[in-house]
């Protein structure tokens, strides 16, 4: 007798076969990609192919053509972005998104929302200022008088407090002194110990590899290779041609 088969579990969020355009530029074709509970994905391209917009098309900020995003299941497509982020999607965009004219406090008293019943105990201001002590220095700076990685961290944090259960960061690190990329990766590697999903999007191959559970590589809007790390690593003709390291 065959031993039955086990069914794979509904994927926390699912992109099926995106087409996406800015008008008449076709940027997405047909992408797939399936994000379970807990899982960390690092999402891998050179410039222009298609990582922003397959995370706005994941998040409701740009309808595709074709195609369907599901959360647990459910299509979700087409959904107002706030909808889909009360369903538990936290997104960090590139550039972060921090109210600029705002304290530091303001800014998380702001994103503070209680874990979902049931969940694990969650985010509130107190935690996310331990893991930022910087942020704690700095309660009563309004957003635009932080450093770039203080920003980040405050964007990272706002995200947090609002008890997600995916965590999407665009290029967190870009443009950072390598000190505070640090201390970014190490909270990265912190949310994924937390059982939190993630989905990040970054151009270090090192940082990203050590933390995804799953690397998907975007060329010109196609998945071109989705699979563990250390495939990816072992394959130097495959890092020099998607990735140009
Ligand atoms: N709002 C927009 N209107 C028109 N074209 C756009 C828009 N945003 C992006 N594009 C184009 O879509 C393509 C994909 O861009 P996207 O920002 O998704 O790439 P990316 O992989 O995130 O790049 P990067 O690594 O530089 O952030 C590029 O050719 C870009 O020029
Ligand atoms: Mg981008």
């Amino acid at each position: 007798m065959k031993a039955p088969q086990a069914t794979p579990p509904v994927p926390l969020l699912e992109g099926r076969g995106l087409d996406t355009y800015y008008g008449q530029s076709h940027v997405l074709r047909g992408v797939s990609l399936r994000i379970a509970a807990g899982e960390a994905i690092g999402l891998m391209g050179r410039n222009g192919m298609g990582k922003t917009t397959l995370i706005r098309t994941l998040v409701g900020l740009v309808r595709p053509r074709a195609g369907a995003v599901l959360f647990e299941g459910e299509d979700i497509t087409g959904l107002p972005t706030f909808a889909i982020a009360r369903r538990g999607i936290a997104y960090v965009p590139e550039g972060r998104g921090i109210f600029a004219s705002l304290s530091v406090a303001e800014n998380l008293a702001i994103a503070a929302r209680p874990a979902q019943a049931g969940a694990a105990p969650g985010w509130s201001v107190a935690r996310v200022l331990e893991i930022f002590p910087r942020l704690a220095d700095r309660l009563g700076h309004r957003g635009d008088a932080l450093s770039g990685g203080e920003q980040q961290m405050l964007a990272i944090a706002r995200a947090l407090l609002s008890n997600p259960r995916l965590i999407i960061l665009d290029e967190a690190t870009e443009g950072l002194a390598p000190i505070v990329r640090d201390e970014i990766w190490k909270t990265v590697a912190l949310i994924r110990s937390t059982g939190m999903a993630t989905l990040l999007v970054d151009k270090t191959v090192a940082a990203v590899t050590a933390v995804a559970d799953r690397i998907v590589i975007l060329v010109k809007g196609e998945v071109v290779f989705a699979d563990t790390p250390d495939r990816l690593t072992a394959d130097p003709q495959l890092l020099h041609r998607h990735l140009g390291v």
